[in-house]
């Protein structure tokens, strides 16, 4: 797949089968969250690999009861890690770019998931402090997005998007 074909391909998908993600696959995908750009090239965020199943059931309770997230045998975590970002940019990198950095790297992870077949779905929706017991995530970071990653069950239908014309506003 060229990379818009992998764009194409990609949708979030809330239903997975039982097969597992192959170790050369996870590498690539974190390999690729790694070349995602960065403020200052700071890198300010984290990673944590999620795959033990008791630990998966727990961040379903953490995200609001979303039961896909314990079928995908695995779970990526991006955290901020505003520290990183101030050492530069103090205030702004402490409020957006470490943010932006984290988004960005759960991005690239999204799209290398999707160009390597594999299925992913965005979960921003889940409560910050049980995240950080059941991951073992430190107070000073911040858990802004997890990523369910695993082979494809049920797919959905293609979500719509807006039209050109009502999003870009030329000026
Ligand atoms: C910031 C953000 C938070 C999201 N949170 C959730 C979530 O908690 N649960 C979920 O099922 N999908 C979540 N999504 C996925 C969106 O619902 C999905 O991307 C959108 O409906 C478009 O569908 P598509 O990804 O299939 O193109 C989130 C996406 C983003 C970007």
């Amino acid at each position: 797949m060229d990379f818009f074909e992998v764009v194409n391909a990609r949708q979030s998908m809330r239903s997975f089968s039982d097969t597992p993600v192959e170790a050369e696959k996870l590498h690539k995908i974190l390999k690729t969250a790694n070349a995602a750009p960065s403020a200052g090239n700071l890198q300010g965020y984290e990673i944590y690999l999620v795959t033990k199943a008791e630990q998966r059931v727990a961040l379903v309770k953490a995200a609001l009861g979303q039961e896909f997230i314990v079928e995908a045998p695995l779970v990526l975590v991006f955290c901020a890690n505003p520290a990183r970002s101030a050492v530069w940019y103090k205030e702004r990198g402490i409020r957006l770019y470490s943010v932006q950095d984290a988004t960005i790297a759960c991005t690239y992870a999204m799209l290398a998931a999707a160009a390597l077949g594999l299925a992913t779905v965005w979960v921003g929706a889940f409560e910050e402090e049980p995240v950080r017991q059941v991951v073992g995530i430190p107070p000073e970071l911040v858990p802004v997005a997890m990523l369910p990653i695993g082979y494809a069950g049920k797919k959905p239908k293609k979500t719509p998007r807006r039209e050109l014309g009502d999003l870009v506003h030329e000026v």
